[in-house]
């Protein structure tokens, strides 16, 4: 831990899995786990996200170990003056809870020099569900805010190395996601999609620098990192350097020709290990280090232990659902901060930071005054269970329904000319 402290003072990222900096000792991710479980209950990592807490991740403590910085009110008021208009309620509600380097983003802003934003997306099931669409929204909020170029990666490579899913199924998941990407309305003339499979044979510059990056990552780091081990096949070893090429911008020489541009990374907190390895490695090759905002989980249906997840059908409200199965879902599954009786109910109150209901309106429902209404109703015990749940279904229903009407109009030649490797339009 000392270590640890002393890298973050230093101002150095260190190459670590939940802070812990990287050793021999760290063999595989099973011995990470465990170590991990003797410091806190919450674990993290990009395949993994699970808390013993019904509340989910203690985000604070997540900060701490990980050696980000919290997104305070001091920070938010910064960014609404630099951006000229109210933060997103995904900033305002603590949503997007944690960052790296926002303010030089907000300093490069003020003097009225360029920067990209990079987010992505690992195709592992043929849509996308609700949790998906926050990092995404706030990408494309941001986007509009600063007209900036943005850069959307489709790790098509991961999901075949990861899952167990073809090289052409993961191609083809990477196209159906992609859909889902459009239909929420980015910009054509600022906005490339990329999916590794197919990109980096088009494009030597990526495949140059996933080279120089791999050069500067050892074994040892990405297993600290990651927490590979001995068995883990060479494939998911090397593959880190791809998610991190996109932050340098060198590896799209037909957007940003030779400039050395930096990169705001919107992802949810589980990507941050990526991202470590990447701010680690970018000065070495003469680039600025990535700048992140990172969002909490939205929580899966059963309850905020574990997150929504593509991989688990009922943990989810899918963007292909129907409003049936959405209020079936969310009458039958999503976990109740309510008592046990009405009566129960009435006295005590309900909890909604252990409701899921309570959490879809939280990071869906925009109207502030009627979230803390609501907030307040459920908590006194005036509001009861079945109505948070059905304010939770009007609420999602028409958001997945204009989702749907949205991606039928995303045929083939609309979805190729995001993908066309050709020069965006940026404002500054
Ligand atoms: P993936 O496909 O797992 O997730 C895509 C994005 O969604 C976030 N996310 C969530 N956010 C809130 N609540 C949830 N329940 C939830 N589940 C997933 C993820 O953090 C991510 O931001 N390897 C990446 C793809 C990638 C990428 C990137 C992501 C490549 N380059 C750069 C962010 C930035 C992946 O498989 O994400
Ligand atoms: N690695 C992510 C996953 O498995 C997918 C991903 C690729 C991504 N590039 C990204 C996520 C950039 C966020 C930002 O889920």
């Amino acid at each position: 831990m000392a270590d640890t402290k002393q890298a973050i003072v230093q101002g150095v990222d260190a190459l670590t899995l939940n802070g812990k900096v990287d050793s021999d000792s760290v063999e595989t991710a099973a011995d990470a786990q465990a170590q991990e479980a003797t410091t806190t209950d919450d674990v993290v990592d990009p395949w993994n996200v699970t808390s013993t807490n019904d509340a989910g991740v203690d985000y604070d403590k997540l900060i701490k170990r990980f050696g980000s910085s919290k997104i305070d009110d001091e920070l938010i008021a910064r960014f609404e003056k630099v951006s000229g208009k109210p933060a997103h309620h995904f900033i305002r509600r603590g949503i997007f809870f944690s960052h790296r380097d926002l303010h030089t983003i907000l300093t490069l802003r003020e003097q009225g020099k360029p920067f990209y934003l990079y987010t992505g997306r690992g195709p592992s099931a043929g849509s996308l569900h609700m949790g998906h669409l926050i990092p995404f929204a706030m990408t494309k909020w941001l986007q509009e805010t600063f007209d900036v170029p943005l850069v959307i990666q489709l790790t098509d490579d991961e999901k075949a190395l990861w899952k167990d899913l073809k090289v052409e199924e993961a191609i083809k998941l990477a196209r159906e996601n992609a859909k889902d990407i459009v239909a929420m309305g980015f910009d054509v003339n600022k906005t490339f999609i990329f999916n590794n499979l197919e990109f980096m044979g088009k494009c030597p510059a990526m495949y140059q620098n996933v080279i120089r990056i791999q050069k500067c990552v050892t074994f040892n780091q990405v297993k600290g990192i990651f927490g590979f081990g001995d068995s883990d096949i060479i494939g998911k070893i090397g593959f880190p350097a791809a998610q991190a090429a996109p932050a340098l911008s060198s590896t799209f020489p037909f957007i940003f020709g030779n400039k050395k541009m930096h990169c705001l990374i919107p992802c949810a907190i589980d990507q941050d290990p990526y991202f470590r390895m990447t701010r680690d490695v970018a000065p070495r090759l003469g680039f600025p280090k990535c700048a992140l905002i990172h969002s909490t989980f939205f929580p899966a249906l059963q309850g905020a232990k574990t997150k929504m997840s593509a991989s688990d059908q009922n943990s989810a409200v899918f963007l292909t659902d129907t409003p049936k199965q959405i209020k079936n879902k969310i009458n039958k599954y999503a976990f109740s901060g309510g008592r046990t009786t009405v009566e129960e109910h009435r006295a005590l109150g309900g909890i909604p930071d252990i409701d899921v209901a309570y959490q879809l309106l939280k990071f869906f429902l925009e109207d502030d005054e009627k979230l803390e209404e609501v907030r307040v109703a459920y908590s006194k015990g005036e509001m009861l269970t079945g109505e948070i749940k059905k304010l939770a279904i009007e609420t999602c229903t028409p958001i997945v329904e204009q989702h749907q009407a949205a991606r039928k109009l995303i045929t083939d030649e609309v979805l190729d000319k995001y993908f066309e490797i050709r020069p965006l339009t940026f404002g500054s």
